[in-house]
């Protein structure tokens, strides 16, 4: 569907301030990735020319965006002179003839839906919605299906203030429009700022053609508040959620699921009620159980939780990990740690058992240090690794014991603990008896 006739601009240049947030609007995540990165992601799959216009934390804005794509082309507003959405415009050099204006705050919008804007043809094709609730947004002044101007919140009158169809910030404008009127805009209203929703009643003026198309408010919400966002992310998992769900993972209560953009699930998998999967895990033909986290790992062919904690890189195959086990940057391959365990840094092989309570103890207040434990190992509960340290096949470690040489031989047995002593009656004379 991509189109060499199109080019795309993203207005992320704003300060954002009723996030009430020192992080640049645009860069607040849903999801798991920036808002910014959606629109970016859907406009280069209609357009070989995006630009998105900068200022506000602009170094911010280009380093997460370089996270996740190369040659995006950045302009900088001169936001200090020119405020506002039309200034945002100043400086932008379309290469195309039809110019697709997007707001940075709209993570919702896909490239379907941008269609209608590719097929049309007008001076400016402007998207519309109608809102119970239009607060906030620009409302659009129609009289006999003409759309005459559009008036911002701050500076609309009580019978503008009424009007339920608003500007739903996304325009395609003939470049020959934008040179004419850009230049023209005036800082003259509530907020001081150059919108570039002026345009309208000035290209209105001219018998300009102007083309309301009516949108699916879901998909062009603007993000304002922290309320906003909210919405949003909800919205995008109940998304994220069908597209898995279409893909044969079962879900028990998905509306109680997070799982981020990045993560992928592969063959049969089930997700249970209260799990959270981020980053860029990959879940393969295994079972996630409730109240589980997991974050930026591979589960393959394995059962987790409920209550696991499998943190970043984390590497498991065959593998029944239980509840209250905690793992972190580790590969478990056919083993079997089912209760109240901390596995770090540790790379543990087949057959192996990990008894209740073992910690891999990795740190020594200065460094991390990594576990080795080979095949068919018994790890009896209650027992701490002391890293490095490497337990090769066949080795029994009894319950209770520190292991704090760095190699166990295999066939071995490891005992640490203090002799059990028995104190006849001591408990009679003690309390007495009852
Ligand atoms: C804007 C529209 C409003 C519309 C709404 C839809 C204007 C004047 N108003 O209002 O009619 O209903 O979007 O969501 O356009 N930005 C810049 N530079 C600036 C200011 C803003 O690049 O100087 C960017 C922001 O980063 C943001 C986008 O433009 O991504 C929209 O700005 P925002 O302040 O959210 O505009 P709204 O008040 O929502
Ligand atoms: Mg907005």
């Amino acid at each position: 569907m991509k189109q060499e006739n199109i080019s795309v601009v993203i207005l992320a240049a704003g300060k954002g301030s009723r996030m009430k947030s020192s992080k640049a609007k645009v860069l607040h995540t849903i999801s798991g990735k920036p808002m910014l990165y959606y629109i970016i992601k859907e406009s280069r799959k209609i357009s070989d020319d995006v630009t998105v216009v900068i200022a506000h934390q602009k170094e911010a804005v280009i380093e997460s965006m370089q996270n996740y794509f190369e040659d995006i082309n950045f302009v900088e507003q001169d936001a200090k002179n020119y405020p506002g959405t039309g200034g945002a415009m100043m400086q932008v050099e379309p290469k195309h003839d039809k110019v697709l204006v997007l707001n940075g705050d709209m993570p919702l919008i896909t490239s379907d839906a941008l269609k209608g804007f590719l097929e049309l043809e007008a001076d400016i094709i402007m998207s519309v919605f109608d809102l119970e609730n239009p607060d906030g947004y620009g409302r659009v002044i129609i009289r006999n299906n003409h759309v005459e101007y559009i008036v911002e919140q701050k500076d609309a009158d009580d019978a503008e203030l009424n009007v339920t169809t608003v500007n739903a910030g996304v325009y395609a404008f003939s470049k020959v429009i934008l040179e004419q009127y850009i230049p023209d805009l005036s800082n003259d209203n509530a907020q001081q700022e150059y919108y570039l929703t002026d345009i309208i009643a000035m290209a209105n003026e001219d018998e300009s053609s102007i083309v309301p198309l009516l949108v699916d408010e879901e998909q062009f919400k603007g993000v304002n508040s922290k309320k906003d966002l909210a919405d949003a992310e909800e919205i995008m998992q109940n998304r994220i959620h069908t597209k898995w769900m279409n893909a044969g993972v079962s879900m028990q209560l998905p509306s109680t699921i997070y799982i981020e953009e990045g993560v992928v699930f592969e063959g049969e998998c089930i997700v249970e009620n209260g799990c959270r999967i981020t980053g860029e895990s990959k879940i393969i033909n295994s079972h996630i159980k409730a109240g589980s986290v997991v974050e930026e790992s591979v589960v393959k062919n394995s059962d987790c939780g409920p209550m696991a904690h499998l943190r970043p890189l984390s590497n498991i195959e065959n593998t029944h990990i239980g509840n209250f086990v905690e793992v972190k940057k580790s590969t478990l391959k056919g083993v079997k740690a089912g209760h109240l365990s901390y596995l770090g840094d540790a790379q543990i092989d087949e057959g192996t058992n990990i008894g209740a309570g073992t910690i891999t103890c990795n740190y020594d207040g200065k460094n991390k240090y990594q576990t080795r434990i080979g095949k068919n190992v018994f790890i009896g509960s209650d027992s701490q690794l002391v890293a490095p340290v490497t337990i090769e096949d066949d080795v029994m470690i009894a319950a209770g014991t520190t292991v704090t040489s760095g190699e166990i031989k295999s066939g071995n047995l490891v005992l640490s603990r203090t002799k059990m002593r028995l104190v006849k009656d001591f408990y009679y004379k003690f309390f007495g008896k009852k």
